[in-house]
């Protein structure tokens, strides 16, 4: 299937992406009653804090609100141990990741708001990212909410890759992302000098609460995650998140970008299956199976001890 620069084409054919998929919320939306706004940044009353908290109020005085700053949860590394990969095993780190977890289960719709730090988003959003080997064969269970994306950055043209990498947090958990926008604002609250960036943020609290919501249409994006980010093969374009295929056109005077999208996507449920089910299962099994021959090929490597340590060096 070709789509040219188009997200309205998938609705139109049908591809389950976040917005034209099947599950329960998307076909009709439960009735939204409790927002919950994730805020990751440390800065009390920040860019992103305050478009997440106009975002929340544009939802309306009936919703019941609440608020979460990442920063200050105690989340941990993913220790990659796979413990967790059965459908029924939750993650055995003891922090605060279920404690954030069924604040989303219990939200009817979430504001996903993180500012970008060195081109991506805050470091706390991918502790979470990492995090979610744990719930990402269990996101049924979050199937569809409405949930939004706030990026605010400070110096123009150094957005990097920050909001597609934001957006992947509502993705991978299965969270029906609606809209995503990036802010520009580098001290707290610059981002209110431009009442457009209110009006906008606005805009997206209200399609929470809207099962009529779409959002605009942007050229030039993965039509399946909305990245604007590619690579080139010299052959094929390819979008780093979700592997969507494309191709450069050139037409006259016209060059555009041509994007094949799949049905089973990175972010469908059979892709989601495919990966976490499927294939990390399977390596799982082959680890099991191989674990002396790779002990083995970790021998030589056991015994060069140069680690060093604040405690080694006090
Ligand atoms: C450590 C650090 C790194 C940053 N890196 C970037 C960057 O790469 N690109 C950018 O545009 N802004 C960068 N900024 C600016 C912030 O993104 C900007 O100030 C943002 O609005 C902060 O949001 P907040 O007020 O919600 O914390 C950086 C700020 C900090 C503190």
């Amino acid at each position: 299937m070709k789509v040219e620069g188009s997200i309205a084409f998938l609705g139109v054919c049908g591809i389950p992406t976040s917005r034209g998929s099947k599950h329960k919320y998307e076909r009709g939306r439960l009735p939204v009653k409790r927002i919950l706004g994730i805020v990751a940044s440390q800065r009390v009353l920040g860019n992103s804090e305050i478009l997440t908290k106009a975002a929340m109020e544009a939802t309306g005085a009936d919703s019941q609100k609440e608020m979460i700053r990442l920063t200050d949860l105690d989340l941990k590394s993913c220790k990659a141990c796979y413990k967790c990969l059965p459908p029924d095993v939750p993650c055995h780190i003891n922090d605060d990741l279920n404690f954030l977890l069924d604040k989303i289960r219990a939200a009817d719709a979430v504001v996903f708001a993180a500012p970008c730090y060195f081109l991506g988003p805050q470091g706390s959003i991918r502790i979470l990212q990492d995090r979610f080997l744990s719930v990402s064969n269990k996101a049924r269970e979050f199937s569809g909410k409405p949930c939004i994306s706030i990026m605010s950055y400070g110096a123009r043209g150094m957005e990097g890759y920050a909001e597609a990498a934001l957006n992947l947090t509502p993705r991978f958990l299965n969270l029906n992302l609606i809209d995503s926008a990036s802010f520009f604002g580098a001290s707290p609250a610059e981002v209110l000098e431009d009442p457009k960036n209110l009006e906008r943020v606005r805009q997206m609290g209200r399609g929470l609460v809207d099962p009529n919501y779409k959002r605009d249409f942007k050229a030039n994006e993965c039509p399946v995650c909305w990245s604007d980010i590619f690579r080139y093969d010299g052959k094929e374009l390819i979008c780093p998140f979700c592997s969507t295929k494309g191709e450069i056109k050139v037409e006259g005077q016209e060059v555009k970008m041509v994007f094949y999208p799949r049905a089973n996507h990175r972010f469908s449920e059979e892709g989601r299956h495919e990966h976490f089910d499927v294939y990390l299962n399977n390596k799982k099994r082959e680890f099991l199976a191989k674990r002396h021959h790779y002990q083995e090929l970790q021998k030589p490597y056991r015994s060069l001890d140069w680690w060093v340590s604040p405690q080694t060096d006090s």
